[in-house]
């Protein structure tokens, strides 16, 4: 058998040492220039794909397989970190968080019970007690969890906030009886451009899609609030039952931010769970001088926070938080084979019991690497110009007559059109994604728009006036 895993064996430290080093020689040669993609088409890249036998009687070693990643594999791969890379909500990794990958993975400690995490439970319950801080929350009262994504943090809100809605209003246990028969009468309000989680979170806790109300939104993207307050109004006085609204604080397409505070006062008066999802914007806390675009985010009941998308983090790394640790009820169960009540008793944490995963990345040292290592004003430089790129980009758009910017970035994406219309648009994107340039695609009020999600603090203002050139030449 050929060697295993990590040892204290000097020949296996030296193999790990072999292998990182040629691991780190491997994607440093497999790309000469700044494009973010070969350019190569999806049945071509097939075709190559399929030919590798993945798995045969005899494997080939460590060597040849590395070889063969590269050759096929690598080569084809998405470069996050090209400043040619700016279609979606994705962010190239800093560079020291690939050094806290390194240390996550090696160790692979898990993070639902503590004899499977000791440092990393303890890790994780200080950066969430401090996030509380840094998001405006209670540290005592407070609590939250990592997970896989914004999809996942909203999911966790929204099954906290329907199971507190249910146990107040009926006295009914969600986790031990399943949805009452009153469950089709819940209703989620949230903006018609909010994330898609919205409605996925909402089949997988059975009230579906329909129990979503979609809130129109007024010019600059941000839920219109009168409308908000007359839906909620006429809803209930048909029998619905709000029980929750979800602020978005960075829309997908536009990064418009929904006002927390008028959004809270009619949460209040209606009793609503107010969720913010700030997967997009998050980040912004970090700059003094623009976090006051997020708005009294410490209004909120829970707060989605995105790692892998502004703070530029690997993925997966995403929190949530909860104003009153008790909303993280529905997640807790003990079985006797991995969280125990008594030792839970003499001070051993167990993460599982805080949300919806078993065995969970040690996610949070990423956070804590990246924060220590640039402090507040170095994060929030990094921010900072993206924002900067964004007004760049979208000031040089709109004053352009060959294109329309309908509007103004609050964060860091832009969303234009060349005036040629939808089909030009369309053929710009596939031609530029063949030149190894990625960009982003939506559609706004029924017309096909092009997007630039600007996450890379490495673009220029002449990395985007070229970009802006050949697009124009390719209309
Ligand atoms: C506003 C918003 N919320 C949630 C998500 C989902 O995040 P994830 O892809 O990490 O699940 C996204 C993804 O782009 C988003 O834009």
């Amino acid at each position: 058998m050929s060697r295993t895993t990590l040892t204290n064996n000097p020949e296996e430290r030296a193999e790990y040492g072999r292998i990182v080093d040629k691991t780190k020689e491997a994607i440093l040669s497999s790309f000469q220039d700044s494009s973010a993609f070969s350019g190569i088409d999806p049945l071509a890249l097939r075709k190559e794909i399929e030919e590798i036998s993945i798995l045969d009687e005899d494997g080939i070693g460590f060597d040849a397989t590395l070889e063969l990643a590269k050759e096929k594999i690598m080569k084809n791969l998405l470069r996050t970190w090209s400043t040619g890379y700016m279609p979606h909500l994705h962010s190239p990794a800093l560079i020291e968080s690939l050094s806290a990958e390194m240390i996550i993975s090696a160790f692979n400690d898990s993070m639902d019970s503590w004899d499977q995490g000791p440092a990393a439970t303890e890790v994780e319950v200080k950066v969430i007690k401090d996030l509380l801080k840094l998001f405006g929350f209670d540290s005592q009262k407070g609590d939250g969890a990592f997970t896989s994504g914004g999809s996942q943090s909203n999911l966790t809100a929204i099954v906290a906030a329907r199971d507190k809605c249910i146990s107040r209003l009926f006295g009914w246990d969600v986790k031990k009886k399943g949805l009452p028969s009153e469950f089709g009468r819940l209703r989620l309000y949230t903006s018609c451009i909010s994330h898609f989680s919205m409605e996925k979170s909402s089949h997988l806790t059975g009230l579906g899609y329909d129990s979503v109300r979609h809130l129109p939104v007024n010019s600059k993207c941000q839920v219109d609030i009168g409308e908000f307050e007359k839906i909620v109004r006429e809803d209930v006085s048909s029998g619905f039952i709000p029980y929750m609204a979800v602020a978005t604080i960075g829309t997908t397409d536009f990064g418009s931010i929904d006002n927390v505070e008028a959004m809270r006062e009619i949460c209040d008066r209606y009793s609503m769970h107010l969720h913010l999802d700030a997967a997009y914007g998050s980040a912004l806390v970090l700059s003094e001088r623009e976090k006051h675009r997020l708005g009294k985010i410490e209004l909120a009941d829970s707060i989605t926070i995105d790692f892998h998308k502004m703070f530029l983090l690997p993925i997966s790394c995403s929190a949530v938080l909860f104003k009153s640790g008790e909303d993280l009820e529905p997640f807790m169960l003990h079985a006797d084979y991995l969280n125990r009540e008594e030792d839970e008793e003499d001070g051993y944490i167990n993460l599982v019991g805080k949300g919806i995963q078993t065995t969970r990345r040690f996610d949070a040292l990423k956070v804590l690497f990246s924060f220590k290592m640039r402090g507040r004003k170095g994060y929030g430089e990094i921010v900072e110009k993206l924002l900067e790129n964004a007004e760049y980009a979208f000031k040089r758009l709109d004053a352009d007559k060959d294109f329309t910017a309908p509007v103004a970035p609050e964060l860091s994406s832009v969303v234009f059109a060349h005036v040629s219309g939808d089909e030009a648009n369309k053929r710009i994107r596939r031609k530029l994604l063949s030149e190894g340039i990625v960009i982003g695609q939506t559609v706004m009020n029924g017309t096909v728009m092009l997007k630039l999600t600007l996450l890379n603090p490495n673009i220029t203002h002449n990395d985007l006036d070229n970009l802006i050139s050949r697009i124009k030449e390719l209309a």
